[in-house]
């Protein structure tokens, strides 16, 4: 089998560490000769490469080793770029968050004011790197879970419609490894699913196992009273506090379209004010990550580098990024395995915006993604989905036309947010906190 070479970009991310040891734990399926870090934060990238390096060292001597901020060096003679950046890193994700709470609305990385903020910051970052990519490894495929994915998805297919990257979230895996425990199965692969929707805002239509026996009442029967709440104690990344309510609020998510099963995503939209009062507006989710997961991850990564041994490290094997290397399988021996990915719908749903970018199955191979037909959706998901893609296509206009008026429309008509004045005088504080990251806008 082939030897790859892969880029991480965002080579300080706090899942880099666990991104590796999970490529490590799968050379057997995907064989590597070479990883190389990138960051444009070369400070906060040697925390994490460094011991990322002693890691290897130990576990695969052959792999060569690059740390870089040279996007020469980084991008030439790669095979594949796993990138997961975060414009702006936490102390903008906590500004996302903290001044939409001032007004009352949702404060989140991803959903509503804070992630229209992120995405205006993210796809200057993204489209860098595939610029990079396309520059110095033509051939090369981007495998991207930087958010906002749907906005970043969005600005890829509108300004760099050739690319060959492939936006993929690990919230749908996540949850199908609950669902999975939920019903008794051993691995979410012995499911087969049907799904709809945009990335963070979809619905699974049919869930079977592989001989197609219907697994949704089970399902049903368990998520009508506790959502995707299981025991914790073996539940990999989502396991914080926070992610346990949040699964627990599925229950009320579900109520509204019980004939299938929701992205927990949606309870930003669907319960905005239930969100709202959760939430302490003086320490968000940003705090507690800080606190939390890159505390933990930075002071591993620095022990490590210090006694060049991983000895008695609690860094953990990210179990659940295997997909990653599913994805990268597909496309290096064209596996045709069958995944969710964000996709420009082109008839997939077929009473949907042809332009929208979708999160849908797919077959993937050596040529890309091919999306499989979901047919009609109903009414209530239509009408929520085409208000929400109107809300990212206006974020990814305003950012190419450098339009304040469009940012300001595209905050008016998020759910999340209650009138055109309070969406204007967000808008006034979100430019001001990202003075140095956002075009300037007309
Ligand atoms: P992090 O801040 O720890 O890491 C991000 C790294 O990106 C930082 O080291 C930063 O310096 C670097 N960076 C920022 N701008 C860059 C640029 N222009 N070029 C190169 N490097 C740049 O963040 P994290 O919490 O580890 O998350 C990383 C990203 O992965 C975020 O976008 C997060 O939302 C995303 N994520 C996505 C999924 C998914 O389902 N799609 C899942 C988990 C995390
Ligand atoms: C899920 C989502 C990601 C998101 C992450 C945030 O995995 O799919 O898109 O980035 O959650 O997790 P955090 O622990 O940083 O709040
Ligand atoms: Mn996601």
């Amino acid at each position: 089998m082939k030897k790859h070479s892969i880029v991480i970009a965002g080579g300080g991310s706090t899942f880099t560490p666990g991104i590796v040891l999970m490529l490590l734990d799968n050379l057997d399926r995907l064989p590597i000769r070479q990883i190389k870090f990138y960051d444009n934060d070369e400070a906060r990238q040697d925390i994490v490469a460094d011991a990322c390096k002693v890691i290897i060292k130990e576990k695969a001597p052959e792999i060569n080793v690059v740390k870089t901020i040279d996007p020469e060096t980084a991008f030439t003679d790669v095979d594949f770029v796993m990138a997961h950046i975060r414009v702006g890193k936490y102390k903008m994700r906590e500004m996302d968050e903290k001044l939409p709470l001032k007004y009352g609305v949702v404060g989140q990385e991803t959903c509503g004011p804070g992630g229209m903020s992120y995405g205006m910051r993210s796809i200057g970052g993204v489209l860098e790197l595939v610029d990079y990519m396309e520059q110095y490894s033509p051939d090369a495929w981007m495998l991207n879970y930087s958010n906002p994915a749907a906005i970043v998805a969005e600005a890829t297919r509108k300004l760099r419609p050739n690319a060959k990257i492939l936006n993929i979230c690990d919230m749908p895996i996540s949850i199908e490894n609950l669902m999975a425990q939920i019903l008794g199965l051993s691995s979410r692969k012995e499911m087969k699913v049907r799904y709809y929707g945009l990335n963070h805002f979809g619905w699974w239509t049919s869930i079977t196992d592989q001989a197609g026996n219907d697994l949704m009442p089970q399902l049903k029967a368990h998520v009508k009273d506790h959502g995707y709440a299981i025991d914790f104690s073996d539940a990999g990344q989502h396991v914080d506090k926070s992610w346990q309510d949040t699964f627990k609020k599925v229950k009320d998510v579900y109520a509204l379209a019980p004939d299938t099963m929701p992205n927990t995503y949606l309870k930003y939209y669907l319960y905005p004010q239930d969100e709202v009062e959760k939430t302490d507006p003086d320490y968000t989710r940003a705090n507690q990550v800080m606190d939390g997961r890159e505390k933990h991850v930075f002071t591993e990564c620095k022990r490590i580098a210090e006694n060049q041994s991983t000895e008695g490290s609690t860094l953990e094997i990210d179990e659940h990024a295997s997909y990653i290397v599913d994805l990268a399988r597909a496309i290096a021996y064209n596996t045709g395995e069958r995944m969710l990915l964000i996709v420009e719908n082109n008839g997939a749903i077929s009473n949907f915006e042809p332009t929208a970018m979708v999160e849908v199955p797919c077959i993937v191979g050596k040529n890309g993604p091919e999306p499989l037909t979901q047919g009609e959706i109903p009414r209530f998901q239509k009408g929520l989905m085409e208000q929400q893609v109107a809300v990212e296509k206006l974020v990814v206009e305003a950012y190419a036309e450098k339009s304040y008026q469009k940012l300001w429309q595209a905050l008016t008509l998020s759910r999340t947010v209650p009138n055109a004045r309070v969406a204007k005088e967000l808008l006034d504080d979100l430019i001001e906190a990202n003075i140095d990251f956002w075009p300037t806008l007309k």
